[in-house]
């Protein structure tokens, strides 16, 4: 039988107080009913002797930076064939990833769980209106995707996509209002991620109401908790699928189900795979792929030292040029088994933020400058737990322009650019001249529908019908 508010209220009482917590009880004694639950279920959720670990390993202590002494750069597969062999092995691996996606082994899996504070968008980052002429939102170019990969292979491609408490209603209810853009709702499944408490410098935990713990998201690495635990991999299980690509909801250029990719990790009986990009600089706000003991790890850009940043081959290039995209491909099974035990090892990472909350007379406080350290667990220090972790180059142009900043780098104006020279790119390569101008940009605004032309070969087959874009004109086409 359930147990009575007040006997579970007791048993937290406790635990609050043998981890120095207990001021999280302090105003319940003006709380309703409703208030009462929702705080004491919010405890209950909680994973003390970690959190406790992780308040004294990474607030109260200044945390070292665990970079080990003997870093290499991790091996990665060219984005194009080098060697004989290679050629071979990429041609293959392009058949056996129609195969799998003509066999309805693959899943799409998006997370969009993030606050797109940086953007400055009110709303899911998903829901931002991106492209070049039509302005789609950055949801309906990936749903469009989906339902082109579906039509090429002949299959029902299933879409997950993980959000959080702070935008799962919305990106819902976005989804309903444009009617799926097309897909069937039973083949595309919302779920939310976890959350994890803030915590103030002194490592004691944040209202962010009288009622309420202050939570923030877990980071992208509770999604693979997050699959298990909605039944996204029990229905994946019965619907017969063994692999996931995965991507964030900010990169509108990413080749969602890519034959290559998938089938190398395939054919290499890859975990987890990861596609790369070589970085533009030492600096480049991208996770550097690493090898540690014969392991992949990705140590962040805020994380990696300046010297091995900086550090160059012979040949002058960056001995650390392989650069994160964050494009991934998991293993359902792997995923399976990091998350047996209904519980998620993953290391957590710290970020100082401004966390509004409640002080200890219950005004209100809005800080200006951080106040808090938030938790996060991010879903590439899955790496080194997986096997034959395979990493292949991108080309940067094809695949990769995430909207990130309001402007500058990695903002909504470099992605549409880069949306637009794509398109030109591939109209190009297909026989219909885009107009330039001296410098070599296009001189007119193109828009690809992904509905229609999902790659260069949808674009090369359709060229016959196709007329080359006006100078200056704006031009959808689909
Ligand atoms: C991220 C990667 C970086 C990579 C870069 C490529 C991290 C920590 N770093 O940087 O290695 O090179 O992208 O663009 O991820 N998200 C959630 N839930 C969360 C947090 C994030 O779903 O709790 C999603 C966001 O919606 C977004 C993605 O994860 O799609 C990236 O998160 P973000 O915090 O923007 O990471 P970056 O610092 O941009």
């Amino acid at each position: 039988m359930a147990q009575d508010i007040d006997t579970r209220a007791a048993t937290l009482r406790k635990t609050t107080e043998a981890h120095g917590q207990e001021h999280v009880f302090r105003f319940w004694d003006e709380l309703d009913s409703a208030g009462r639950e929702q705080l004491i279920t919010q405890l209950e959720a909680l994973d003390w002797e970690r959190l406790s670990k992780w308040i004294t390993t990474y607030v109260l202590a200044t945390p070292e930076l665990d970079i080990p002494g003997d870093l290499k750069p991790a091996e990665y597969y060219p984005a194009i064939p080098e060697t004989p062999h290679q050629e071979q092995l990429y041609s293959e691996a392009m058949s056996l990833g129609r195969h799998l996606l003509r066999e309805g082994r693959v899943a799409g899996f998006t997370v969009a769980g993030g606050q797109g504070t940086r953007l400055g968008f009110n709303g899911p980052k998903g829901t931002y209106p991106i492209s070049p002429v039509k302005d789609k939102t950055l949801f309906q170019l990936f749903a469009e995707g989906v339902l082109r990969t579906c039509e090429k292979y002949d299959v029902i491609i299933p879409w997950y996509i993980m959000t959080s408490p702070l935008n799962d209603q919305a990106t819902r209810d976005f989804f309903v209002a444009n009617d799926y853009f097309g897909l069937c709702p039973e083949n595309v499944s919302f779920f939310s991620q976890g959350v994890l408490p803030a915590v103030d410098t002194q490592g004691k935990l944040l209202l962010a109401t009288k009622d309420s713990l202050a939570l923030s998201p877990d980071g992208h690495g509770g999604s693979l908790l997050a699959l298990r635990q909605s039944g996204a991999l029990d229905e994946m299980r019965e619907r017969g699928i063994d692999t996931i690509s995965y991507w964030q909801v900010d990169n509108p250029l990413v080749h969602m189900f890519d034959p290559l990719f998938l089938g190398l990790h395939d054919e290499l009986g890859s975990q987890m795979s990861c596609r790369a990009l070589i970085k533009t600089g030492p600096y480049e706000k991208l996770g550097n792929f690493c090898d540690v003991d014969g392991r992949v790890e990705i140590i962040e850009y805020s994380d990696m030292p300046e010297e091995l940043a900086e550090a160059q081959d012979d040949d002058g290039r960056l001995t650390f040029r392989a650069g994160s995209p964050a494009i991934h491909v998991l293993n359902r099974e792997f995923v399976e088994s990091l998350t047996e035990s209904g519980r998620l090892n993953l290391p957590v990472h710290r970020a100082h933020k401004k966390v509004a909350h409640v002080d200890d007379d219950g005004r209100r406080v809005k800080p200006e400058e951080p106040n808090a350290v938030k938790f996060e667990m991010f879903i590439f220090d899955a790496l080194p737990m997986a096997q034959n972790v395979l990493i292949l180059e991108a080309v940067r142009e094809e695949q990769f322009g995430p909207v990130k900043n309001k402007s500058g780098v990695d903002s909504a104006e470099s992605c549409r650019t880069l949306l637009v020279e794509r398109a030109a790119r591939w109209l190009d390569e297909a026989g219909i001249p885009v107009p330039r101008k001296k410098n070599g940009e296009p001189d007119c605004v193109v828009e690809l529908s992904p509905r229609r032309f999902l790659d260069p070969e949808d674009v090369a087959a359709a060229a016959a019908d196709l007329t080359s874009p006006e100078r200056g004109a704006r031009e959808y086409f689909d």
